[in-house]
């Protein structure tokens, strides 16, 4: 056994695997940069070192999560955020360090799908491929949709107005008709509700269902700016790397100094009387907002799919993962405090908390807002970029791998980016983004990136040790370093388990009794079991504590995105068995 793997599966398949991984991308390299013209193939361009990948890793975690979704996160669980903030970057590290070791072993383009390809075989793989399509595309369907928001509100705070209509999603609109009409019904009349400030987006949001044009009866109510900013993001990344690359530094630097500005700003108007109490709803409160706070995570792992495109992808890919994770925890936590200490936590429910806390409504520094409003319109914009530069590589992997019709794969002559996927990718998102619900989406993209992180850290245990992509012995590749999980695990679990019903026997005896409610419970009962039976594994196999710990954590936040959202998952699962079993199989290179 090794340090920190296990022989729970084949090594000599997983050699196979991860030398045909690397063969692949080398013979696309080797057979286009010989004969590129007479080919048409055409290699991808090496361009980004440390600083570009630390840059890339900023640029797609700090977002719409930071800068939207936290208002909500923070309106239910107060200022106790800050702890789920700690928790998720907790939960998170591990899993960037299984990243980095796997980006180090195999600098293939493909991240998390690329891993399970050479771990975990082909099944799996196609599954996180096709989940990894939730976290790009369905994640960047979410960016869209909140940069849209910021930017009109950006224009209507220099008095020009976009029609509602045309920068909304129907659904949103159709539940708004639905909410005021009730009212209407009850007797309350518009003017009343008018004066009602937290109706103010439900209100806006009617206004777009009463204004919409028809057509053929059915109301025209979609997002443009969505569709606008995804196509100019589109055409960029199809442009080139270099071109994405530059657009990229110029702008995390700046969305980095408009987040100190509302720390350093926000500072000086700290109110300790906004941090009592602390936890209001308590741990409930809490963990409501674990989608908002972890998709505010989500993007480090994103500059893995840009291994091809690298220097020196085993030194800098995991130093530029790991770099951008830590300076992105620190800012958040200090973020998260700066707006809870600004503003009484009840009134943070609103898309834009970061602009809103300097607004009319808050501190009234109308500069601070709409420079905050820029910002935030910048940093989505650089993670719509990095989003839209990973999934057509994700797909070119696939291609390679004859899960996807070989076009995926193919590489501009001139442009050297993965052309035809891009293309795909520009319409995933954009069409969608017209006329998708940015709670829906959001919760989407989180359980499917928890559920890649999961199976990442999992499959670090079945590596071979200490071995490069060609199976060399090899001291330059990174590792995640080892610590013997044998009594750790079990007894950590055992000692929280004792706490909490040393805490609270009642809720802990009730959680055992089947009711009505029971559904919801399934999957904490499924983690108990899983948790279970991965501290029997360690006790066995002296598995390595780092990646369990990421294993556990992130299939811990999964349990509590609820069971809706389980739900949705599993269809989407599904779907993708399908068409597997009635496509990718049949083409599969691994089969012939
Ligand atoms: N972490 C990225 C964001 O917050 C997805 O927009």
């Amino acid at each position: 056994m090794n340090d920190h793997s296990t022989t729970l599966s084949s090594k000599l398949t997983r050699k196979k695997c991860i030398q045909k991984i690397r063969e692949d991308a080398h013979i696309e390299s080797t057979s286009t940069s010989t004969s590129a013209s007479a080919s048409g193939k055409s290699t991808l361009a090496k361009e980004l070192n440390v600083i570009d990948l630390s840059a890339l890793g900023i640029a797609a975690i700090v977002g719409a999560g930071i800068f939207s979704t936290i208002g909500n996160a923070a309106f239910n669980g107060g200022p106790a955020i800050i702890f789920l903030f700690i928790f998720t970057a907790l939960a998170c590290g591990p899993a960037a360090l299984c990243y980095a070791e796997f980006a180090s072993r195999i600098p293939v383009a493909g991240s998390a799908y690329t891993y399970t390809y050479a771990t975990l075989g082909e099944l799996l793989a196609w599954i996180i491929g096709w989940n990894l399509l939730m976290e790009y595309s369905i994640g960047n369907i979410a960016v869209a949709i909140s940069w849209s928001d910021y930017f009109t509100g950006l224009l209507s705070g220099y008095g020009i107005n976009f029609p509602e209509y045309l920068s909304l999603d129907y659904l949103s609109a159709m539940r708004a008709s639905t909410t005021i009409e009730n009212l209407l019904r009850e007797g309350k009349t518009l003017i009343e509700l008018q004066k009602n400030s937290d109706l103010a987006t439900t209100l806006f949001a009617y206004s777009a269902w009463i204004k919409a044009p028809t057509l053929f009866g059915v109301r025209i109510i979609c997002d443009l700016p969505a569709l606008f900013i995804t196509v100019i993001v589109t055409a960029l990344v199809f442009v080139g790397i270099k071109e994405s690359k530059r657009a990229s530094n110029v702008m995390v630097f700046l969305k980095l100094m408009i987040i100190f500005l509302v720390i350093v700003v926000g500072s000086y108007y700290i109110n300790p009387a906004n941090w009592s109490p602390f936890a209001p709803n308590g741990a409930v409160g809490v963990f409501k907002g674990v989608s908002a706070v972890f998709f505010a995570y989500i993007g480090f792992d994103a500059i893995s799919t840009t291994a091809e495109e690298c220097k020196n992808p085993s030194r800098d890919l995991p130093r530029g993962m790991i770099i951008s994770l830590s300076v992105c925890t620190v800012l958040y936590i200090i973020v998260a405090l700066v707006l809870t200490g600004v503003a009484n936590y009840k009134t943070l429910q609103v898309g834009d908390p970061l602009a809103f806390i300097f607004g009319p409504l808050g501190l009234n520094l109308p500069w601070v807002s709409g420079i905050v409003a820029i910002g935030a319109i910048i940093a989505m914009t650089t993670v719509l970029l990095v989003f839209q530069l990973g999934q057509p590589r994700i797909w070119m992997a696939m291609g390679r791998d004859g899960l996807l019709p070989p076009i995926f794969a193919s590489v501009h002559p001139k442009f050297k980016t993965p052309w035809f996927s891009t293309i795909v990718t520009g319409l995933v998102v954009a069409i969608p983004s017209l006329f998708m619900n940015l709670t829906e989406v959001t919760d989407l993209t989180s359980i499917g990136t928890l559920f890649a992180f999961v199976l990442v850290c999992g499959g670090i245990l079945f590596l071979p040790p200490h071995q490069d992509s060609d199976g060399n012995k090899s001291k330059k590749i990174f590792t995640v370093p080892y610590i013997n999980s044998r009594w750790i695990i079990p007894l950590a679990l055992i000692t929280i388990a004792l706490v909490l019903i040393y805490l609270n026997p009642e809720s802990s005896k009730n959680f055992f009794s089947l009711n009505s409610t029971s559904i919801d419970r399934v999957p904490y009962y499924i983690f108990i079991l899983f948790a279970t039976v991965v501290a029997v594994l360690c006790f066995i196999k002296n598995l390595s504590l780092i990646p369990i710990l990421g294993l556990l954590s992130c299939s811990y936040l999964m349990t509590e995105l609820g069971v809706t959202n389980w739900i949705r998952f599993l269809i989407w699962l599904l779907v993708g068995f399908i068409i597997y079993f009635l496509y990718s199989i049949k083409h599969s290179k691994l089969n012939k």
